[in-house]
């Protein structure tokens, strides 16, 4: 969990109530245990979005049985229980909302409760770490105290003396409080994860637990804890008449704030500009260099904030606009190990499929089998999976409370998994020792195959003995083959290697479509290569392009862009060498094959899912698909030449429901679109496969369109 619990991050409009007394009573327990936890700082099997969930069914329950509520619900008691210090104002929590309409609804709210619209407001980051308010005494600092339950905190003045941001001593002998958030920096973060992995210690999960870890410990930190101001009380009037002046004056006096962060503090007059503040510190949000969790939303002026003043829980002058969980948890299904093009050999986490940062999660790396063994991480396990800004999803740790007792401890491969080879363990990431030449097979293989160059007459075996006997080493090399080298093989005669020379010199007329899905590219399949063949034209345009040309794509991004550019950097002299071959690279387009339509035609034959104009149906699949993927079932809409959709609407042509589909499929009967059974677009698929054009308009003449009047026909 890295968010504050007492803030629930679901709406509770929206959750289910509890259907029976002990279950709630069982939730709340729940939630008490994974509060205590999360203010403790130490590790708990419930992330943040699932707590947040759990809340929302309690505050759920409540509504709808206020007889059910239990006196130590968590809608009834912040935080955990308080200290010694006595705080001056209660440290209140603050109302969350998710989306731009939540935040217009509050926007509306505050200025009903002003009687005028609010303005300006500030928007700052909502800092992912823990709540301190700390005295000054004439410019020194003489406490630092924890939230605690909100209106006593615990005393760690020693602990605390040594926060980057918190001076000892401020500019000027002013007798103010200050507060704001202890977190750590992703850089520290980091360094911390390292020092603790090489003293043997278990690792953190991520800042917000290494802060309050850090916090809590009676010693010196392994890595230094950083602070945030983002409020001030008792400053002079003329520092305190907005928001955003105490928290500029606050940095006058030597205190880090939010506004002197990275992420900086807005003013923003009205709420439109506040929506665009909000999207454009979220656009940021992994390169910030410390964790948030969402923007903070504030009425600048004093004497606004006043007048709204405070509900029972939270002030009615400031919201929170959480982002999605950029960590969760999930179970490690497997641990599998991917050899990459130039030989090196990762372990890599196959997950339950979990939603982190706003997308769907199944797969993360686990960097190497060094770190893998040290974090103790096993099959089975529940681990933390992180995902900032763009990059890979990473496994953190795994919670260890949570560890099933029959879990295995991992143990890494001991020769190459492609080609059996020794591994050459000399760096932390690991190699086949063959390098590159481990995935020469592999490669092409691929590039012969019949997705890509479809090169006739040659088998695995012929492949083997040529790589054996030294005659190739890349697809390059094929080209250079000759009649004699070949009829000088084994099983080859001569009329076999005539006939297999010019069959590679046949595919030297390929489209560039065909070559880049030989090449084998990374985050790209044969419908993406057509796409990028299509787009750009040429080789040339290909590699010269820059990744704002290249997410011009459709279907990449800018995490695929980057993958795409540096696989192809990689692969350029090869690319160079089959040029020099004479291998085609372009793509034909305009006149000569008319369209897009065409050109596929002139490659792959009949496809079943073009109009007679030839531009390509529109088809959604929902619901899994006999044999396939989701991701598969999608390419498998694009190799029949269709055009496949994420949502149904009146342009969908028809709908593939399998099992398992959901809404998507009702919405399809509710629009009379026609549906066709995910068994029957499983046969389609193997129709056209095997060239049989009879079968697979057969199979599409069965679509059933089910009109709302087919429905009303008795
Ligand atoms: S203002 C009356 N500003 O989030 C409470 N809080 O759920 C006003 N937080 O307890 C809080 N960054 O610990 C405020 N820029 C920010 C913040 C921030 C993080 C934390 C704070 C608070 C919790 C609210």
């Amino acid at each position: 969990m890295q968010n504050d619990p007492a803030a629930p991050v679901v709406d509770p409009a929206h959750a289910r109530p509890h259907p029976t007394a002990g279950e709630y009573r069982s939730a709340v327990e729940q939630a008490r245990r994974a509060a205590a936890a999360y203010y403790a700082g130490e590790q708990t099997p419930l992330d943040d979005a699932d707590y947040d969930a759990l809340y929302a069914r309690i505050v759920a329950s409540e509504r709808e049985h206020p007889q059910w509520r239990a006196a130590d619900s968590p809608t009834a008691v912040v935080g955990t229980p308080g200290g010694d210090v006595e705080h001056s104002t209660p440290m209140l929590s603050i109302g969350n909302v998710f989306d731009r309409e939540g935040l217009h609804d509050w926007a509306a709210k505050l200025d009903k409760a002003l009687g005028r619209p609010a303005t300006p407001y500030t928007v700052e980051p909502k800092i992912d770490g823990l709540a301190i308010a700390v005295r000054y005494a004439e410019g020194r600092l003489v406490q630092i105290a924890t939230r605690g339950d909100g209106y006593t905190g615990e005393d760690v003045t020693s602990q605390a003396r040594l926060i980057a941001g918190l001076p000892a001593r401020l500019s000027a002998p002013v007798t103010i409080e200050v507060r704001g958030e202890v977190y750590m920096t992703d850089a520290d973060f980091a360094k911390g994860c390292d020092l603790r992995l090489a003293h043997g210690e278990p690792v953190f999960a991520n800042p917000r637990s290494a802060a309050a870890g850090s916090l809590r410990a009676q010693r010196v930190y392994d890595v230094p804890l950083s602070f945030m101001a983002y409020a001030a009380h008792g400053l002079p009037d003329e520092h305190a008449h907005s928001h955003s002046a105490a928290i500029e004056h606050l940095g006058a006096l030597g205190v880090a704030t939010t506004a002197s962060s990275s992420a900086g503090l807005t003013v923003c007059t009205d709420i439109e500009q506040v929506t665009a503040a909000v999207a454009a510190l979220g656009a940021r949000r992994g390169e910030l260099g410390f964790g948030i969790d969402g923007v903070v939303v504030k009425a600048d002026l004093t004497e606004d904030q006043a007048q709204a003043g405070y509900s029972t829980r939270a002030p009615r002058w400031g919201i929170a606009y959480k982002f999605p969980a950029d960590i969760r948890t999930t179970k490690l299904l497997r641990i599998d190990v991917q050899v990459g093009r130039t030989g090196v050999i990762t372990p890599v986490a196959v997950l339950e499929p979990v939603q982190v940062g706003g997308v769907v999660v199944t797969s993360a790396t686990l960097h190497n089998f060094t770190d893998l063994q040290r974090r103790d991480v096993r099959a089975g396990d529940t681990v933390h999976v992180r995902r900032a800004g763009d990059v890979i999803p990473e496994i953190t740790g795994a919670v260890h409370d949570a560890r099933p007792a029959d879990a295995e401890p991992y143990t890494p491969p001991v020769s190459c998994p492609r080609c059996g080879g020794d591994i050459d363990r000399s760096n932390l990431r690991w190699r086949c020792g063959r390098g590159r030449a481990c995935g020469e097979k592999a490669t092409l293989l691929y590039y012969t195959s019949r997705d890509a160059m479809d090169i006739e007459g040659l088998g695995e075996k012929i492949l083997d003995a040529l790589l054996a006997a030294g005659h190739i080493t890349d697809a390059a090399d094929l080209y250079g083959l000759d009649v004699p080298t070949l009829a000088a093989m084994d099983r080859l005669g001569t009329v076999s290697a005539t006939n297999l020379v010019s069959s590679i010199a046949a595919t030297k007329a390929r489209p560039l479509s065909r070559v880049l899905t030989g090449l084998g590219i990374r985050m790209t399949g044969r419908t993406l290569s057509r796409r990028i063949a299509r787009h750009f034209g040429t080789m040339d345009a290909i590699l010269a392009a820059t990744p704002a040309e290249w997410e011009q794509v459709d279907g990449i991004g800018s995490e695929r862009a980057a993958v795409i550019i540096a696989e192809l950097a990689e692969v350029a002299p090869l690319i160079a060498k089959l040029a020099a071959h004479g291998v085609n690279m372009t793509e034909p387009t305009g006149r000569a094959t008319a369209t897009a339509a065409e050109a596929d035609t002139a490659t792959d034959a009949v496809l079943p899912l073009r109009r007679p104009d030839g531009t390509p149906m529109t088809v959604v699949v929902t619901g899994s698909v006999p044999g396939l993927t989701r991701n598969q079932g999608n390419e498998a809409v694009e190799e029949l030449g269709g055009k496949s959709s994420g949502s149904v609407s009146a342009r969908t042509d028809f709908v593939v429901v399998g099992d398992g589909a959901g809404s998507k499929a009702t919405k399809a009967a509710d629009l009379g679109l026609p549906i066709l059974d995910a068994d029957k677009f499983a046969q389609l698929l193997t129709a056209h496969r095997t060239g049989d054009h009879d079968a697979a308009s057969a199979i599409l003449d069965t679509v059933v369109r089910f009109t709302p009047a087919d429905d009303l026909a008795p």
